[in-house]
C-alpha cells in the first residue's frame, strides 16, 4: 500500500487546475513528522526553503494523539483543496479536509467508513467529486465522497486489477531536500498570486508570533526612548454615548482542579458515598479517603439507590475519613453530620468524634440508630478546639454489622448559611467580583470526556443520595451534590444570571474515550448508547434541554418537574434566559447537525431562551471562522469565543472586536485570559477589558477561565483564584476583574486621548495606556477606567465636556512594585471630596475612577 500511496502522490499532481493557472510556482507539500502536520515549502535560488505550518490534525485527545500520518492531497477542478490522512493505526475512519487557499481550512471530519483500521488513505479527483482508496487487513478499498467533501461512502472493496487500473499512469512519490533534511511529499504548482497569498499568511502569522511575544518585563530595552513621564490627555464627549451591555463580567465556573467538590461545595468527608473508582482517577477505589485497622468491607447488595450502589459494611472497627487534605475544625464553631445507615435486624449506636491530627479530641457526639432499612441520623458536632488537619471518626459502639453511606459533615457556616451550601470564604470573594451571569458547570467537563461522560442535568438535582455520581474528564471525582439546584441558587443569592452550558450532543472533541470516531455524537437512533436504563439519541437528548427550561421555570402547580424544584426549596421559577449548548468544539459535520437539532428544537419550544453558540477553542482558525460563518447563516444571537493568548497578543489585539460587524450575533467572550498570574498578565487584561466595554454593544458577556484551582490539585494554569481548605488567595488578574466587575457601567461614553512624550505624540504610549469611560444610568455616576502600562508614571488631565456637575469621586487603583510581580496588594480606594482635575497613573497600574453627583 505504501507504493500505491506514492503512486497516487504523483497522479495527484497532475490534477491542478489548468484553467486557472497561467504563471506556475512549484509548492512542496510535506508532513515533516507525524506530529507535526501538514507544510509547506518553496523553491528558493538556495533550493528548496520551509515556509510554515499549513494545518495540523485535530483528531483524539493532546498528547497521545493529534497525529498526521500519511497526508494525501489533491486538488479538485476549481483549484480548492482536498486532504486525506491516516490518525492511528485503530480507528476505522480517516481525516478529511477541505480548503479554497491551503491556509484557511475548514474543520476536519471523520468519516467512519470502515470496519477495520483505516490506513494510508489517498484521495484524487473522480467525475464530479473524489475517491479514497484505503487498505485495511490486507485489502484495499474504495470511498466515494461528494464535490462538497461531506458525504462519504462506506468503504468499497476493490480488486487488485482495479487498484492497477487507478495506480496505472502515475509515476513515483516526490522527495525533496528542505534546508537540508530529506522529506517525501507532493508537488504542486500554483499561480504567482496564489504564492503571493501564501507567502504573504506567513509573513502575517510571523509578525503575529513577534508581536504576541512582547512582555512588559521587557521594556527597560524596547521602550529605553520613552522619557520618564508620558504627558497625556482625556477628553470625554458626554452627547456621544452608546447603550452597551449590562452583563458584560460575569464568571465561569468549571468543576477543574477540585473546584466543586473540595473546594466550593462546604462538604467535609471525602467519597462520602464511596463511590469512588478507577475511572475517576488510577487507583481509587470505593474506600479511598477512608481508613480503618482492618480493611473496610464494601457491599452493593441492597443499595441506598442504584444511582449510589456501594455503601461500607462496619463490623464493631473504628473507620474515619481524611477529608480533602484533612478537615478544617475551628472551636466553637458547630457541624452538621449526617449518614445513612441499614440496620438489618440489628441496632448499632455510634460516637461520631472529630479528632484533631495529634489524636485531639476535637468534638463528639452520640448517635443511636435503629434496626431497619437505610434510615437517615444526624447530630450536630461542636468543636471545642481548632485544628486543620482533623479527621472524621466513626466508632461503633456495639457489635453490630450494619451498612453505612452518605456519610456528611457540613460546617453549619456556609455563604448565606443554606445547606448542602458553600464555602463561605470562597462564595464571598466570588460575590465580590459582582458578577452579572455565572457559566456553569464547565467546559471540557460539561462536553464530558466521551459519550457516556457527557453532564446530564438531571443526575445532578434532587436527593443527595439519588444523585448520580461521575467520572470527572480532569481526573477525579463528581459527587454532583454541588448540581444545578445548587448552582442556580447561587447566581440567585449573588445577583447574576444563570447561564447552564450543556454539551451539543458531542463530547469533547480532545477526548480520550469514547471509541474509535473522533466527537462521535449522540446518536439520531436508537443504539448503543443508554442513558438512565433508556435509549440515548438525539430526540432524548434535546428532550433534556427542554425538560431543564421547564424544571428552572415551569409553574410548580402545573408542571412536574418544576414541582420538583419547587420540592427542593424554590417554588418560584429561577427564570432562565440563556442556554449555552457547546463548547468550544470541533465545528465538524457531527458536531454541525447536532447543533442545529438542537438550536431548532430549544428555540421552537421556547423562543423566549437565547441560545448561545460555540465558534471553537482559538481566537482565529477553522472553528472560529466557520463556526462565525455558521452563525451568520443560522443567525445565531450569541456565541461562545475562547482563547488564551499571551500579553503580547492583548497589547496588539486591543481593537480585536473594533472591526467585528456591528448587527448580527454578538459575542460571549467566555474562556480568556493572558498566560501568568503577574502584574503584568493582569495588566494586559486590563486593557484587553477596556476594548471589550469599547465593543460592549458586539461583546456582550466575558468570562475569565478558569475561575478556582486548589493548592495541590491543580490542573490548569493560570487561575483566578487559588485556595487550600483555610486561605483563599486572589490573584492580580482577580483583581482586575473586581474592579471592573464592581465598577461597570451600561452606556458607554466616547473620550478621547492624547499621548506625548518630550512634546510628540508617541505611539507607544497609546498602545500602553487606555481608557474606557462608561455611565452607570441606575446611579448616574460616570465610570473611568484607565491602564496605564508603562513602566513611567503618566500624568493625564481630565476633560468632562457636557453632561452636567460630578462634585466628588472614589478613586480604586491596583499597582504593583514590579511588572513581574505575583503578589500584589489589594486594590486601595480613596474617597475625594471634589473631582480631581487630573489623573496621575503610577507606573504598571490599573485605576478606576467613580466620579458621582
Ligand atoms: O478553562 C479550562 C478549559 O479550557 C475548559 O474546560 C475548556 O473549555 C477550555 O479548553
Amino acid at each position: 500500500m505504501r507504493k500505491l500511496f506514492s503512486l497516487l502522490l504523483a497522479s495527484a499532481a497532475l490534477f491542478p487546475s489548468s484553467a486557472a493557472i497561467s504563471q506556475r510556482d512549484s509548492i512542496f507539500i510535506y508532513s515533516p513528522d507525524f506530529r507535526q502536520g501538514l507544510h509547506a515549502a518553496v523553491r528558493t535560488s538556495d533550493g528548496w526553503k520551509h515556509l510554515g505550518q499549513l494545518c495540523s490534525s485535530d483528531y483524539g485527545t493532546w498528547g497521545a494523539e493529534k497525529r498526521m500520518y500519511h497526508p494525501s492531497l489533491c486538488r479538485a477542478n476549481d483549484g480548492s483543496w482536498r486532504l486525506v490522512f491516516q490518525v492511528n493505526d485503530r480507528a476505522p475512519l480517516f481525516a478529511a479536509a477541505y480548503s479554497a487557499d491551503l491556509v484557511n481550512w475548514r474543520p476536519q471530519d471523520y468519516p467512519r467508513v470502515a470496519t477495520g483500521n483505516c490506513l494510508e488513505p489517498v484521495v484524487h479527483p473522480a467525475g464530479d467529486g473524489f475517491d479514497i482508496v484505503y487498505t485495511s487487513g490486507g485489502a484495499h478499498y474504495r470511498v466515494k465522497a461528494t464535490p462538497d467533501f461531506r458525504h462519504f461512502t462506506a468503504g468499497e472493496r476493490i480488486s487488485d486489477s482495479e487498484l492497477q487500473g487507478i495506480v496505472g499512469a502515475t509515476k513515483t512519490e516526490d522527495r525533496k531536500n528542505i534546508d537540508g533534511k530529506e522529506c517525501t511529499g507532493q508537488t504542486f504548482l500554483l499561480t504567482a498570486e496564489e504564492t503571493a497569498r501564501i507567502r504573504q499568511f506567513f509573513d502575517e502569522r510571523a509578525e503575529d508570533g513577534r508581536k504576541s511575544s512582547e512582555r512588559m518585563h521587557d521594556d527597560k530595552k524596547n521602550l529605553a526612548s520613552l522619557p520618564k513621564t508620558v504627558g497625556a490627555t482625556l477628553t470625554v464627549d458626554m452627547s456621544r454615548q452608546k447603550p452597551i451591555s449590562d452583563k458584560l463580567i460575569g464568571i465561569f465556573f468549571e468543576d477543574i482542579s477540585y473546584a466543586a467538590d473540595g473546594g466550593l461545595y462546604a462538604e467535609l468527608v471525602q467519597n462520602r458515598d464511596f463511590e469512588y473508582t478507577e475511572k475517576d482517577h488510577g487507583g481509587w477505589n470505593a474506600t479511598t479517603a477512608w481508613h480503618s485497622s482492618k480493611p473496610i468491607e464494601i457491599a452493593t447488595e441492597h443499595p441506598l439507590h442504584p444511582n449510589n450502589p456501594h455503601y461500607a459494611l462496619l463490623w464493631p472497627d473504628t473507620i474515619w475519613n481524611e477529608g480533602w487534605d484533612g478537615i478544617v475544625v475551628e472551636a466553637g464553631k458547630k457541624y452538621d453530620f449526617s449518614m445513612y445507615v441499614l440496620a438489618g435486624g440489628q441496632k448499632q449506636d455510634f460516637s461520631i468524634q472529630l479528632v484533631g491530627h495529634d489524636g485531639t479530641l476535637l468534638a463528639k457526639s452520640k448517635l443511636k440508630t435503629r434496626a431497619g432499612d437505610w434510615q437517615q441520623y444526624s447530630t450536630v458536632l461542636t468543636a471545642t478546639a481548632s485544628d486543620n488537619k482533623a479527621r472524621l471518626v466513626i466508632v461503633p459502639l456495639k457489635a453490630a454489622h450494619v451498612g453505612i453511606d452518605m456519610v456528611s459533615l457540613f460546617p453549619q457556616e456556609t455563604f448565606m448559611n443554606r445547606k448542602n451550601g458553600l464555602r463561605r470564604d470562597l462564595a464571598q470573594v466570588i460575590a465580590d467580583l459582582h458578577p452579572k451571569f455565572v457559566r456553569f458547570p464547565g467546559g471540557c467537563m460539561s462536553h464530558g470526556n466521551g459519550i457516556d461522560n457527557i453532564y446530564h442535568w438531571q443526575a445532578t438535582v434532587g436527593e443527595l443520595w439519588e444523585r448520580q455520581p461521575d467520572f470527572n474528564i480532569w481526573h477525579y471525582h463528581q459527587t454532583r451534590g454541588l448540581g444545578f439546584y445548587e448552582y442556580f441558587q447561587f447566581c440567585e443569592d449573588i445577583g447574576a444570571e444563570p447561564l447552564p452550558v450543556l454539551s451539543a450532543g458531542v463530547p469533547c472533541q480532545n477526548s480520550s474515550r469514547g471509541g474509535h470516531g473522533q466527537q462521535g455524537g449522540i446518536p439520531w437512533e436508537v443504539g448503543r448508547y443508554t442513558y438512565n436504563g433508556k435509549p440515548l439519541t438525539m430526540a432524548s437528548y434535546l428532550q433534556e434541554l427542554l425538560d431543564l427550561i421547564e424544571w428552572a421555570n415551569g409553574d410548580a402547580a402545573t408542571s412536574k418537574l418544576a414541582a420538583l424544584r419547587a420540592k427542593a426549596g424554590h417554588p418560584k421559577p429561577f427564570n432562565l434566559k440563556y442556554l449555552g449548548i457547546g463548547n468550544e468544539d470541533l465545528l465538524g459535520d457531527v458536531f454541525n447537525e447536532r447543533f442545529d437539532y438542537l438550536n431548532e428544537g430549544v428555540k421552537k419550544a421556547h423562543p423566549e431562551i437565547t441560545v448561545v453558540g460555540t465558534v471553537g477553542p482559538f481566537w482565529e482558525g477553522s472553528d472560529y471562522e466557520y463556526g462565525w460563518q455558521h452563525a451568520a447563516e443560522k443567525n445565531l444571537s450569541i456565541v461562545d469565543e475562547h482563547y488564551y493568548n499571551p500579553v503580547g497578543w492583548y497589547l496588539h489585539n486591543q481593537d480585536f472586536y473594533d472591526k467585528y460587524k456591528r448587527e448580527g450575533t454578538k459575542v460571549y467572550l467566555g474562556e480568556w485570559a493572558s498566560k501568568g498570574n503577574l502584574l503584568e498578565n493582569a495588566l494586559a487584561e486590563a486593557l484587553h477589558i477596556n476594548g471589550l466595554e469599547r465593543n460592549g454593544d458586539v461583546v456582550c458577556m466575558s468570562s475569565y477561565a478558569p475561575l478556582l484551582a486548589k493548592e495541590g490539585h491543580t490542573q490548569w494554569n493560570p487561575d483566578m483564584i487559588y485556595f487550600n481548605n483555610t486561605e483563599v488567595k486572589p490573584t492580580p488578574n482577580y483583581y482586575v476583574q473586581m474592579m471592573a466587575g464592581q465598577n461597570a457601567g451600561d452606556e458607554y461614553v466616547y473620550a478621547e486621548s492624547k499621548f506625548t512624550a518630550k512634546g510628540r505624540e508617541t505611539a507607544d504610549a497609546a498602545l500602553r495606556v487606555s481608557h474606557s469611560v462608561t455611565l452607570d444610568k441606575e446611579t448616574g455616576d460616570l465610570i473611568i477606567k484607565l491602564v496605564n502600562a508603562l513602566p513611567q508614571s503618566t500624568v493625564m488631565p481630565l476633560t468632562i465636556n457636557g453632561g452636567g456637575a460630578w462634585t466628588r469621586a472614589t478613586v480604586t487603583t491596583l499597582t504593583g512594585h514590579s511588572v513581574t510581580n505575583r503578589e500584589v496588594a489589594a486594590p486601595v480606594t480613596e474617597e475625594m471630596s471634589t473631582v480631581p482635575a487630573s489623573v496621575v497613573l503610577p507606573p504598571y497600574s490599573y485605576r478606576v475612577l467613580r466620579l458621582k453627583r
